[in-house]
């Protein structure tokens, strides 16, 4: 028990994009270097810890309606702390205890690590701590998410401002990890077990670190580490070049799936969006990918209902959702977040309109994904196992080259971590169903 602060155990939640998982990853092994015990139970801790998404309205009221659940906890034990972090901390700072009375720390997005020397009052610290600040982020240290893979941050923040987006204003400006603090991050991880890492930005194109932009920086992860699998995201059409598709095509560990936001299928809306491709330089990249992989999965981000869409921009949409025929795609209504450019504009498309677009584009995705995961009945695909299915016991899960997960039945010999060569015998519209073979 740290003396100074009664706090013995803490426990965390954690909303948003890989991002931040990867960061509350670091901060639990943090917390746990310093003394501090992970438990299970929110009413078993004495520090709860939220690390928050602010991308649409809904992520944070989630948060909201979280805080006040947890408030019993804190008449029960008058000693528990909450810190909420992360990029609702970020965007809000001193409102959120404002709002929330009962929370005791904020800590925004370049700060959360310092929750330990916060709890423990150390000197410098105060209990809202939003400020931007760090010249160099090369002092977090990646921390493997399951015994087997990892997440390696590579840029932090992004200066693109999209109309609609909060993330610029909650993660600040761009920043890339030098080359060699990636290298080490990964061999570091793969010197404790891990097999597979994902690189993340908010736009992996855009990096940037002396001469070494993003293609360059996949060859040496691949030809310089005893990783085995190498995935990365997001990447920004905007910033996808020629080369990286060569070096995704060449290099055999770089797995072959490509995360290409779309957002919209109207030139208006995108230009209006600051998005900078249009949908027919998109097209041809697509095209291009296309050429150089013979087996590629794809999958995007799409926004409907955005201010001023209309129904005829909104079928161009659906015409891209057609004509590129994505593997999956993470479908969402607009979200006026304060701010962001385009909250300036009228929220214009009426909800219940924005939810029929919604349907409609959900509809037409599942059954063209359903059609491209037919397309890999009877092939072999090397996948990653990575534990039981999430809704049976005698399945197990695994991951495929094309990140998709396919379901096989339970084998004594097999355990999480392992490579196997399974083949695919049926498909649904999100999963695969298949069996192991033996491969000459
Ligand atoms: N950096 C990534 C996106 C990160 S946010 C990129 O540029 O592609 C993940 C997705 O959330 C975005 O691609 C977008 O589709 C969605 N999103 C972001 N802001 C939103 C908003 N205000 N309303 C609805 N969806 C939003
Ligand atoms: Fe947001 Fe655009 Fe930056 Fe992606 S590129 S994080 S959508 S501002
Ligand atoms: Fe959300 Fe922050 Fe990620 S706003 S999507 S957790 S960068």
């Amino acid at each position: 028990m740290n003396k100074q602060n009664n706090i013995e155990t803490f426990h965390i939640s954690t909303y948003g994009c890989q991002m931040n998982l990867a960061d509350s990853s670091t901060l639990v092994s943090t917390l746990i270097t310093r003394g501090y015990r992970r438990v299970k139970e929110e009413d078993q801790a004495d520090l709860l810890i939220f690390n928050t998404c602010s991308i649409r309205e809904k992520a944070e009221q989630r948060v909201y309606g979280r805080l006040g659940e947890v408030y019993k906890y804190k008449q029960k034990n008058p000693n528990l702390k909450i810190a909420v972090v992360g990029c609702m901390a970020q965007r809000m700072g001193d409102e959120l205890i404002r709002k929330v009375p009962h929370v005791d720390y904020v800590l925004g997005t370049d700060r959360l690590f310092e929750l330990p020397d916060v709890i423990e009052g150390l000197e410098g610290t105060s209990s809202v701590m939003t400020a931007f600040g760090h010249e160099n982020m090369d002092f977090i240290t990646p921390v493997k998410e399951t015994p087997f893979s990892g997440f390696i941050t590579i840029s932090r923040g992004c200066d693109n401002f999209c109309s609609y987006c909060i993330v610029p204003f909650v993660r600040g400006k761009v920043q890339s990890h030098s080359v060699d603090y990636i290298l080490e991050s990964v061999r570091k991880l793969v010197d404790e077990g891990v097999v597979e890492i994902t690189l993340l930005g908010q736009n992996v194109n855009s990096y940037k670190y002396e001469d070494t932009d993003f293609s360059r920086l996949l060859e040496l992860v691949a030809q310089n580490t005893d990783i085995q699998r190498i995935r990365f995201m997001t990447s920004h059409p905007m910033d996808i070049s020629r080369r990286l598709v060569d070096v995704i095509g060449a290099e055999e560990k770089v797995m072959p799936h490509i995360h290409l936001p779309v957002q919209s299928g109207s030139n208006r809306v995108l230009k209006d969006m600051g998005r900078f491709y249009t949908i027919d330089q998109y097209h041809k990249m697509i095209d291009y990918i296309r050429l150089k992989n013979d087996y590629i999965s794809l999958s995007t981000d799409i926004i409907v209902g955005y201010p001023s869409e209309t129904g005829e921009e909104f079928e161009m949409t659906l015409d891209v959702v057609r004509k590129v025929r994505y593997d999956t795609a993470f479908m969402f209504k607009y979200s006026s977040r304060p701010g962001t450019r385009s909250a300036e504009f009228t929220d214009s498309v009426p909800e219940d309109e924005k939810s029929d677009r919604l349907i409609r584009l959900i509809k037409l995705q599942q059954s063209i994904g359903y059609e491209q995961n037919q397309r890999e009945i009877g092939q072999i695909k090397y996948s990653l196992v990575e534990g039981f299915s999430k809704r049976s016991k005698d399945k197990l899960r695994a991951r495929t080259e094309g990140n998709k997960t396919v379901l096989i039945p339970v084998t004594e010999k097999i355990e999480p971590g392992q490579f196997v060569p399974i083949k695919i015998n049926a498909a649904d519209a999100f999963t695969l169903h298949g069996e192991i073979v033996e491969v000459s």
